[in-house]
Parts: structure tokens; sequence; C-alpha cells
């Protein structure tokens, strides 16, 4: 029904012949999983936030990057495009690409089109985290929506060459010509000092992602926002992998975003590419997930804890209990240990499910329910009863227990 406005986020917006999003795309908005407690790419941004708190501080000792993760999605074609002086033409605007509103409101299909915004508010150094979203087919490599961090940071001719000790005749800008190292507006010198600082900002994060053994090569690349401009691409599993796309702003944006007498760069990151290598994620639906055994894998107090993922099963359960009197110095350890070793993977879980006092004998007993899982296939019930009776006789041999 094109004719009702819809509203996110409590602002209401008419349809009209561009809107493309779908009910199902719209459900996403608002899910925020960088933000959810214990979810992967929130260890991720945690990660990359604490390498950026860690590592650049202001004069006062604060934190030079302020961080924004709660911006809305909901963006005019202006932040998303113009601001960036993306053409008119470019095949990112088109609505077979990017999912309008309305003819004048898009969801956001990067978290550039914050950067002209945060730098009209006077920010010169900030991320930005949150959901993007691109019209894609669903497999394990591509979802409709997926999220990014941006990272930007300016600096005045002061702060750039505070380093150099002979500052005389250094400057930011003149009037040259565009070539392949540089724009019109820059002076060799200014970008080669960027440049620099860029990329070593961005190796940092990235040996303090995968730690300092991590192969890594620069690749030019254009962006309409950036020039020069590089992708990021790590080794993983014997490939390059692009993990990144960053650059030196073109000045044209920070003029039109008042900071015309200032020159930076600004990175683009994707924190599913990030977290499918670092935590071995096989399968990108496996951020939406909703399942316990999924979720549960990423509970960890320190974010820094190294996690590697163990893919779960959408084959059928099949579960079987067992009860036992224990001896005296009986530990349920002990048997969950006895069972893992037995019963392998094809063991989800074990749990106690009651206890019980003999009241004339005064003997416990135990029962305890496993749940059996195969990885790639059903499993029968006679193979769990196998399986199940060789665990309670392995049990009765090592742990002197007596099966009820
Ligand atoms: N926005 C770009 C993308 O989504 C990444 C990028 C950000 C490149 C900032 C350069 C500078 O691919």
């Amino acid at each position: 029904d094109k004719t009702k406005p819809i509203s996110i986020f409590g602002a209401s917006y008419d349809l009209d012949q561009t809107t493309n999003v779908t009910p199902r795309i719209l459900s996403k908005v608002g899910r925020n999983l960088h933000n959810k407690h214990s979810h992967p790419l929130n260890l991720i941004k945690q990660r990359i936030q604490n390498y950026f708190y860690r590592s650049f501080r202001n004069r006062n000792g604060n934190p030079l990057f302020a961080v924004f993760d709660n911006l809305s999605p909901v963006v005019t074609t202006h932040q998303c495009f113009d601001s960036l002086l993306v053409p008119k033409n470019h095949i990112s605007r088109s609505v077979s690409d990017t999912y309008y509103v309305n003819a004048e409101h898009v969801l956001r299909a990067h978290t550039s089109a914050h950067q002209a915004d945060l730098i009209s508010r006077g920010l010169d150094a900030f991320l930005a985290v949150g959901d993007v979203y691109r019209r894609d087919e669903i497999d394990s490599k591509h979802y409709p929506v997926f999220h990014q961090c941006e990272g930007v940071r300016l600096f005045n001719s002061h702060q750039l060459f505070s380093s150099v000790a002979d500052k005389e005749g250094l400057g930011l800008f003149e009037n040259s010509r565009r070539d392949s190292n540089k724009q019109e507006t820059h002076t060799m010198e200014a970008v080669k000092l960027v440049e620099h600082d860029l990329k070593k900002t961005l190796i940092g994060m990235t040996t303090h992602l995968f730690g300092k053994d991590i192969e890594y090569q620069w690749v030019e690349t254009y962006f309409p926002f950036t020039h020069p401009s590089w992708e990021l691409e790590i080794k993983y599993q014997d490939d390059w992998l692009e993990v990144l796309g960053c650059g030196v702003m073109e000045q044209q944006l920070l003029n039109q975003a008042g900071a015309s007498g200032k020159i930076g760069w600004a990175f683009g990151l994707g924190l599913e590419r990030l977290a499918m290598c670092l935590y071995d994620i096989p399968d990108i639906r496996v951020f939406w997930s909703g399942d316990r055994r999924i979720l549960s894998q990423f509970y960890v107090k320190d974010p820094e804890t190294p996690i590697t993922f163990k893919p779960v099963s959408n084959y059928p359960q099949c579960i079987s209990d067992m009860s036992f009197w224990i001896p005296n110095d009986y530990t349920s350890n002990d048997y969950f240990d006895l069972v893992r070793s037995v019963g392998g993977d094809l063991v989800e879980e074990i749990t106690l499910i009651d206890t019980f006092k003999h009241p004339k004998t005064e003997k416990t007993s135990h029962c305890y329910r496993i749940i059996y899982r195969h990885m790639e296939r059903n499993m029968t019930q006679e193979e769990v009863n196998v399986l199940h009776t060789l665990i309670g006789q392995t049990a009765t041999k090592e742990l002197q227990i007596e099966l009820r």
C-alpha cells in the first residue's frame, strides 16, 4: 500500500514511486546487533574502540576519537551520496542497489553517509558504527544488511607538521594539478604525512585484531570521496581478503562541511568480514541467529578473549536420560568428561535434571539428560541407544556408579 506513510524510529515517511524497502528489510532496522551485549559484532566493535581509545589521547588524556553507534540508518540522499561527491549517475544510487524509503530518504548504504554531518558539528576525530543496507542476494557471504565502522581524522597544518623539525615553507595547500598521487589542492608533503598516519593507524588496528603476524597488502583503488584511495587486504586461508577502504578525503567534501583549513583521512570497514575471519564463522547468517547454541559461544567477559566458532547442526536432537546411584567421592564433572570423551561431537548437551536420596539406604541417585545431535545427518534412535549404552557401561566401570 503505497498511499500510507511508513514510520521508522518515530518519524513518518511518505512513500512514492522510488520506494523499494520491504517489510522484511524494515524489520531489521533497529535490531542494532553491533550494540547487543556479547554479540560477535559487538565484540569486534569493542575491540576496535579499545584500540582507538588506548592508542590516541588528546592533551587532557581523554580519548581522541568520539564514537557514534546509534545514528539513525535512515539518511537523505544528500547525506548518502551528494555530500560525498558521488556522481549523479553512479551505480550505487540506483534503486536496484540501494533501499529507498522514498525519493529523498534511503537506508544508508555506508556509514560514510555521516562524515559531512559530524565534521560540520566540529569533530576532528571520530568513529561511526552502524547497520548498512544494500540490495543483494542472500547466501553464505551476502546479506542485505551488514555493519560498518567508519573512521575520520582531520589535521590542521600545525598538527600535521608537528613532528617535522624544520617546518619552514611547509603547508597543506597549493594550486596544482590532480594526479595519481594527490588532489590539485594538496601539497605532496601534506598528502604523504596523511597517508603515512592513515596506514600506520590501520595497520596498528589490524595487528591489534589479528596479531602481529598477520600478512597484509595495500591495493590502490577509487572512491568518489577520497583520493588517493586504497583497500587493505589481509591473508586469510591462503586468499587475499579485502577488509576496508580508505583514503585522503576529498578537499571539496571538507570545504563544504566547514573544515576548509584542514586535511584528513577516512576509512570504512565491514564488521562481518572481520568477525568471520577472527572467529572462523563460515556463514554471514550466523549473525542473525537467535540460537542459544550460537550466541552462547560469544559470552565472554573480556572482548579480547580469543574465540573459535563451532558450527551448530540443523539436524534434529535425540534425547536420552540416564539414572544411577553415585559413589561417595563422585562429582558431576567426572561424568560430563566421560560422556564427552565417549560421545565426542555427537553429544550436544548434558544436564543434571534430578537428584534423589533414598530414605533407607541413604544412597544418592542422579538423573542426567543427554542431548545427541549429528552435524551432517539425522541420527537414528538405534544409533543413539548403542552410544548411550556404551556411555553407561564405561561410567559403571570407570566411575563406580550403579545404573538404575
Ligand atoms: N564507504 C566505503 C564503502 O562502503 C568505504 C570507505 C570509507 C572508503 C571511507 C573510503 C573512505 O565501501
